[in-house]
């Protein structure tokens, strides 16, 4: 769907040419696109500002049917966010306009100071996450995505840079999978539903699938994944997913929480704090969608995908408030509050995948607290780690790819917050201060000499309104930022 191609524009008929403009400066090669956008600039109302936009019909310059022009704004605001967003832009403008193709022309790397790769890579991202819509459950679809997006650049850049846009799909796909998985609804996504269906997608890419179910489970005294489970009809499950090369030296173990709907169990979330709990599982998402992309991307070392799901459902069978259980490492924890399940699943996926794999790096995604929300907003998920060039790793990866992470802290003293009388732990702390930082400290309790990184995703991946590049709903934060982060190690 993706294509870099060199076509000569004054001779090759194109429906629809997006080019975008820079306010201050002139970032085009291509001679005669920097005269359309001279031409294109005397309109008053058109200046390259960002979010400025004109069409013209049939130019005589070149044989396009319309050529939409598409602000940048200021030279120094140009990065691959912002080009991210101009490719999101134009795309959903030609699905609006019911086009089914079409060529964004590539500005010069060396003008905007970036560096070519990253130039296609971020237009590339924005066009192909654009090109997503959900509407699996509208009996009348309204739009259809583009059939094909193309790209203008010189000849010798689209032999250079032929195998990126098979990455950037491959990456990509992954978001959309976990965006789609997300946004499925709680009734069509229990347990046993989802597994399949992340079990489908992983074994057509030749991933080795091993499933925990119930009763397995319950051999291996899964006991806080079991105790979270047990308020639901539906049985919860444990799937694995390995990517193992040949010849590997390290292995690297993703966790995601995939709690498939919260409802927050014994101790019931009010109603506004239901809504979008569907989401819960989108640490799973990331995951398991990352897997599938990794599959596709062959690294040299082994990922394994660690994903247990439940649902969280209050009921006559369900955990209570002051239940003790034993995790599968043999602590056992205080169930203070039946709403902080997801470190109780965590827990027992973390010990699980530390014994059975031994990993160099263990990295969970979780939908994790309400707090992580207040303390960095919606958009920005929190870091944590004892280990500083993860932590490092992990931040630069976000600013790379746009899914911002901010370092949070992990003081030893706080762990004085979740001691329970009566148990090891208490799986709720005792002061509602702090709570994204006492839920990483409760994770880290089970994490043995193993370089560790917990990310809390609750406000990024799920985003209320559209975006630029993405609907309103799951966002699949994390994939594109793993994926950057993999490629590190
Ligand atoms: N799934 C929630 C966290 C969450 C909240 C995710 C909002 C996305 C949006 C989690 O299971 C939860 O309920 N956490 C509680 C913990 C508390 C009971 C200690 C919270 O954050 O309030
Ligand atoms: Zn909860
Ligand atoms: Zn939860």
């Amino acid at each position: 769907m993706l294509h870099l191609t060199a076509v000569d524009i004054t001779k090759t008929k194109t429906a629809s040419l997006v080019i975008p403009v820079c306010e201050d400066k002139d970032i085009h090669e291509n001679t005669t696109i920097s005269a359309l956008v001279k031409k294109a600039k005397k309109i008053k109302e058109f200046t390259g500002d960002k979010g400025d936009e004109v069409t013209f019909y049939h130019l005589k310059e070149i044989k396009a049917d319309r050529v939409v022009f598409l602000g940048l704004g200021k030279l120094e605001k140009i990065d691959m966010e912002s080009l991210r967003e101009m490719a999101g832009k134009a795309t959903k403008e030609m699905i609006r306009k019911k086009l089914p193709a079409a060529l964004i022309a590539v500005p010069s790397a060396h003008k905007i100071e970036l560096e070519m790769p990253f130039v296609l890579e971020a237009l590339l991202e924005g066009a192909f996450l654009a090109n997503h819509l959900f509407d699996k459950y509208k009996k009348k679809k309204k739009y259809t995505p583009l059939k094909k997006i193309n790209f203008l650049v010189k000849p010798d850049e689209a032999k250079k840079y032929k195998g990126l846009s098979s990455r950037v799909a491959a990456i990509c796909h992954g978001t959309i999978l976990a965006r789609e998985w997300v946004n499925t609804p709680p009734n069509d996504k229990k347990p046993e539903r989802l597994t399949r269906s992340m079990i489908t997608r992983a074994k057509k890419e030749n991933l080795k699938v091993t499933v925990l179910d119930e009763k397995k489970l319950k051999q291996k005294k899964f006991g806080a994944l079991l105790a979270v489970a047990a308020g639901s009809q539906s049985k919860p499950r444990m799937v694995v997913l390995e990517f193992n090369p040949k010849k590997a030296e390290k292995t690297v173990v993703l966790v995601g929480k995939g709690v498939t709907f919260d409802s927050g169990g014994i101790n019931l979330k009010p109603s506004a704090s239901l809504a979008d709990m569907k989401s819960d599982m989108s640490g799973a998402a990331a995951v398991a969608a990352t897997l599938i992309a990794a599959a596709k991307l062959k690294p040299t070392f082994k990922i394994i995908g660690v994903i247990p799901v439940v649902e969280n459902m209050p009921s006559g069978n369900a955990a209570r408030p002051g239940d003790i259980i034993k995790s599968y490492n043999g602590k056992t924890v205080e169930i203070g509050n039946t709403d902080a399940e997801g470190r109780l699943i965590l827990i027992d996926a973390i010990s699980f995948a530390l014994e059975r794999y031994k990993p160099q790096i263990l990295i969970d995604m979780a939908t994790l607290t309400g707090a992580c929300i207040v303390a960095l907003g919606e958009k920005i998920a929190g870091v944590f780690s004892f280990d500083d060039e993860l932590a490092e790793s992990i931040t630069q990866s976000g600013k790379k790819t746009h899914e911002r992470c901010w370092r949070m802290p992990l003081p030893e003293d706080y762990k004085e917050l979740f001691k329970s009388d009566l148990a090891d732990l208490n799986n709720m702390a005792n002061t509602r201060y702090g709570g994204a930082i006492t839920a990483a400290l409760f994770l880290a309790e089970f994490v043995t000499d193993t370089r560790w990184a917990h990310l809390d995703i609750a406000g990024p991946a799920f985003a209320k309104k559209e975006s630029a590049y993405c609907g309103s709903g799951g966002t699949g934060f994390g994939v594109r930022l793993l994926c950057d982060l993999l490629d590190k190690f």
